[in-house]
Parts: C-alpha cells; structure tokens; sequence
C-alpha cells in the first residue's frame, strides 16, 4: 500500500488537539492541497478563510452554541450547552471553505475539505470535518460573523476544518458497512 492509500485510511476526525500553533509553512501545504481539489467546470469558486484567532473561533462557537443548544431537532444539542463546548474542538486553527452560489458549490468545497483533511494527516497533523456550526452562518448574526472572517462578497459558507496537533490518543476507524461494492465485469 503506497504512502497516499495509508494516510487516506489512517485519517480520523479529531476533537482533542494541543494549543500549540501549526507552523506556517505547513498550515500553507495543507491549504495549497484544498485549492487544488477538483471543482465542477473548473470554477474554482472557493475561499478559504483560516482562522487562528482564537477570539474569532470562540465567537462563531458561542452564536452556534445559543441556537443548537435551543434547538429540539438538533443531535448535539445537549453538547452545546456543556459549559466548555467549543464547536471547533479549541483548534490552534480553523479553515472555513465558502464557495459561490453554483450547483456544484457544495461539491466543490466538500473536496477541498477532504483534501485538507488527508494533507494534514500526512503532515502528522490532526483534523476534523466540521459542518455543525453552519447554523451560525444562517442566523441573524451572520453579517457580523462574515465581516469578522472578512468573507468575500457573495461566497457561501459551505465546511470547516478543524486543524491541530493530536491531544492524546487517535480514535480507532468506525468499521466499514458491507456489501456495499458491487463489482460489474
Ligand atoms: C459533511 C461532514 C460534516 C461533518 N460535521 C462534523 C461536525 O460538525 N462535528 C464533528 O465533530 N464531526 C463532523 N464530521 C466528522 C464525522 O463525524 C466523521 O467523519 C465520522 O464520524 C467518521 O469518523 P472518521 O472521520 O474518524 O472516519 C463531519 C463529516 C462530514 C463528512
């Protein structure tokens, strides 16, 4: 199994991390790995805000935190109102991918977020797929929140990824489903 196949399957979604900064150069890597994910037509519509202000990042996660902590329908609602609830995980660094309004701009986004992912893990450096803290970008403090990542005009929050070292152990993989490959000759 080559080098790329084994960071691919070792990757795992991580939500302990250390404080301690990415260094720059490597923070630039990762980022170079999502700007060159494929994009339908070759649009190239994303933008990538990263994020290491920690002041930032806490107040994105406490807008999130007021409305997934109220809301009923939401899976992790009981996990937004634990007092030290951080929806990025206190990653040193955030990266938010916004693409255009274009049918394919969700796609497009979610394939840099996998890059990012995968290019991190073959730095040594923990992630965590992130798409919990989009309410924030729908409620009424949108506006605020787009000003404070300094979002272009017209781009739509799609993902974010969570980046940082490894705090501890790394999960094991959840198992694979079966009989989900259908091979035709
Ligand atoms: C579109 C998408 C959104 C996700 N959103 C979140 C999230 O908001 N919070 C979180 O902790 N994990 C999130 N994840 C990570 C998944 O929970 C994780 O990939 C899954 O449980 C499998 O674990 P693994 O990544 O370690 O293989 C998201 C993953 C994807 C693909």
């Amino acid at each position: 199994m080559n080098q790329t196949i084994k960071d691919i399957l070792s990757r795992r979604s991580i939500r302990r991390f250390k404080p301690e900064p990415l260094p720059r150069d490597l923070l630039a890597e990762i980022i170079t790995a999502g700007e060159f994910a494929p994009t339908a037509l070759n649009t190239q519509s994303l933008h990538f805000s990263v994020i290491l202000n920690q002041d930032i990042i806490a107040d994105i996660s406490a807008v999130n935190k007021k409305i997934i902590g109220g809301d009923d329908g939401n899976p992790l609602k009981k996990l937004a109102q634990m007092d030290n609830f951080c929806n990025f995980y206190h990653a040193p660094a955030v990266i938010i991918i916004s693409s255009d309004d274009i049918p394919y701009g969700v796609a497009d986004a979610a394939n840099a977020a996998e890059n990012i992912c995968i290019a991190a893990q073959s730095l040594g450096i923990g992630s965590c797929y992130i798409a919990s803290f989009l309410p924030a970008f729908a409620s009424p403090e949108a506006p605020r929140l787009k000003d404070r990542i300094m979002l272009p005009e017209n781009k739509i929050v799609r993902f974010a990824v969570a980046l940082g070292y490894i705090d501890g152990e790394t999960p094991s993989a959840p198992p694979r489903r079966e009989n989900n490959i259908t091979v035709i000759d």
